[in-house]
């Protein structure tokens, strides 16, 4: 079940890494592993949602914090490939950066993407005119994440957080909405994703 047609994604490169990547993650959760022996990937909609969002508003530079073994890396950089952005993933686990930046390679967007390894609250300060940020790392960790990059996103600047319908992020909800300097709305998208822009 790949959750979009097939004509949605021509390059038959991608999709085959991005089909077998889903079917481990679905074989996973259906074998009950505990969730530090899963992949975690995005749904495949929230996958075609996001590369649907970038293909619409073309963000130039995209700061992922939470990259896992790649899934969702691999969305985002087939959509920046088409307009000339620039994908940089962030994983804390090495293995798993390592395995990210190997599906990156195979799906033949190493020219786009790089998965970094370490804690993306670190890793974000080398950067300072962030067009997009996608939250998916440890969903407590949500507010900490956003504090450590919120002033390096540009004005204008969309970030967007998973699984804030599927798990309780209340206190990054609570954050975002306490804040004046963004806009922030929840959207009921398979697990649920927090839209919120940067003010001008
Ligand atoms: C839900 S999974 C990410 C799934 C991935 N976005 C995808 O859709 O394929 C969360 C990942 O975030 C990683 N992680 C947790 N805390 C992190 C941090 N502070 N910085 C970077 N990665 C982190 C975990 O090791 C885990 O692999």
């Amino acid at each position: 079940m790949t959750g979009y047609p097939e004509h949605q994604l021509a390059d038959t490169r991608a999709r085959h890494v991005l089909d077998r990547l889903a079917a481990q993650d679905a074989a996973e959760r259906a074998a009950g592993l505990p969730q530090e022996q899963r992949i975690r990937a995005l749904t495949p909609p929230t996958g075609v949602f996001l590369y649907s969002v970038l293909l619409a508003l073309r963000p130039k530079f995209i700061f992922e914090a939470g990259s896992a073994v790649g899934y969702s890396t691999i969305w985002l950089a087939l959509a920046a490939r088409q307009y000339g952005g620039r994908v940089i993933g962030s994983e804390i686990r090495p293995e798993r950066a390592r395995l990210a930046n190997e599906h990156l390679a195979e799906a033949g967007l190493a020219e786009v993407a790089t998965v970094l390894e370490g804690d993306a609250a670190e890793l974000v300060r080398q950067f300072d005119a962030i067009d997009f940020l996608f939250l998916d790392a440890e969903k407590d960790d949500y507010g900490r994440l956003f504090l450590a990059s919120i002033d390096r996103v540009v004005p204008g600047g969309l970030i967007v957080a998973d699984n804030v319908v599927s798990h309780d992020c209340r206190a990054y909800q609570e954050l975002v909405r306490s804040r004046p300097d963004v806009y922030t709305v929840t959207l009921a998208i398979e697990r649920g994703l927090e839209w919120t822009v940067k003010r001008w």
